[in-house]
C-alpha cells in the first residue's frame, strides 16, 4: 500500500519556515491547505495522515472528507500559546483518512512524553526571533508519535509511505528502524486494544 504523512508548516504559522522557504508564507492561506488535501485524496487512496494545530481545525476538517477522523496527540509539555492561557494547549489534532483494514490495531490518541533532542542540538526557548531567523526549528515530531502515525495508518513492511515535509527526517528514521529490526507489524498497541 502507499502512504502520505503530511505535517506541513501549521495554518498561522508559516513564519517559522520563511528562513528556510521564500515561499512559505502560502502556507498561512487556507487555499493551500486545501489543494494539499486535494493531492492527498489523489495521488494515496490507500489513506493519509495530516497534522494541524487545534486554532486551524475548525478550518482544515471541513476541507477533509466526510469519513475522515480525527485523532489526538497529547503532549506533556505544554505547548506555547504565545501568552499565558487559562488552559494550556496538550493536544494536537491528527486527520487521518483511511488506511489498512482489519481488526483492532491501534487507538485514536497517543501520549507522548519530551524525548531528548538530536545530538549537538538544544531545545528550543521559545524566542520567536530565532525562530523567524531559522537558528530554531519547529515541529519536529517525536519517534513514538511516529510510530502511532504508521498505527493509524496500518503500515506493514513494504508498504511505501511518503513524508511530504520531512523536516529533520525523524518520520524516515522510525520506518528504516521497524525495518531493520524486522516488526512486520507495529506493536505498540496490539495488546491494548485486541
Ligand atoms: C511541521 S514541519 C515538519 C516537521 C517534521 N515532521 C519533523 O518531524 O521534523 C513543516 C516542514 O515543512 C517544510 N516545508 C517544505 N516546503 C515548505 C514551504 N514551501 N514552505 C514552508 N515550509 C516548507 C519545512 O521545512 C518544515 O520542515
Amino acid at each position: 500500500m502507499k502512504f502520505a504523512f503530511a505535517d506541513p508548516p501549521y495554518l498561522g504559522r508559516a513564519e517559522y519556515y520563511r528562513a528556510h522557504h521564500a515561499d512559505a508564507m502560502i502556507w498561512d492561506d487556507p487555499e493551500t491547505h486545501r489543494s494539499l488535501i486535494a493531492r492527498l485524496q489523489a495521488e494515496y487512496p490507500d489513506g493519509w495522515v495530516l497534522c494541524l494545530q487545534e486554532r486551524s481545525l475548525r478550518t482544515i476538517l471541513p476541507m477533509c472528507p466526510t469519513d475522515a477522523r480525527t485523532a489526538a496527540w497529547i503532549t506533556d509539555r505544554a505547548r506555547y500559546a504565545g501568552r499565558a492561557v487559562a488552559v494550556r494547549r496538550h493536544f494536537e489534532p491528527v486527520i487521518f483518512w483511511r488506511g489498512r483494514g482489519g481488526p483492532n490495531r491501534a487507538a485514536d490518541f497517543v501520549f507522548t512524553g519530551q524525548e531528548p533532542m538530536p545530538a549537538g542540538t538544544q531545545r528550543y526557548a521559545m524566542n520567536k526571533s530565532a525562530i523567524r531567523a531559522g537558528e530554531a526549528f519547529l515541529g519536529r515530531k517525536p519517534a513514538a508519535f511516529c510510530r502511532w502515525v504508521l498505527d493509524l495508518l496500518g503500515y506493514e513492511r513494504g508498504d511505501q509511505v511518503d513524508d511530504l515535509f520531512p523536516g529533520t527526517g525523524a518520520m524516515g528514521r522510525v520506518i528504516d528502524g521497524l525495518n531493520s529490526t524486522g516488526h512486520q507489524t507495529l506493536p505498540m498497541f496490539a495488546e491494548k486494544v485486541s
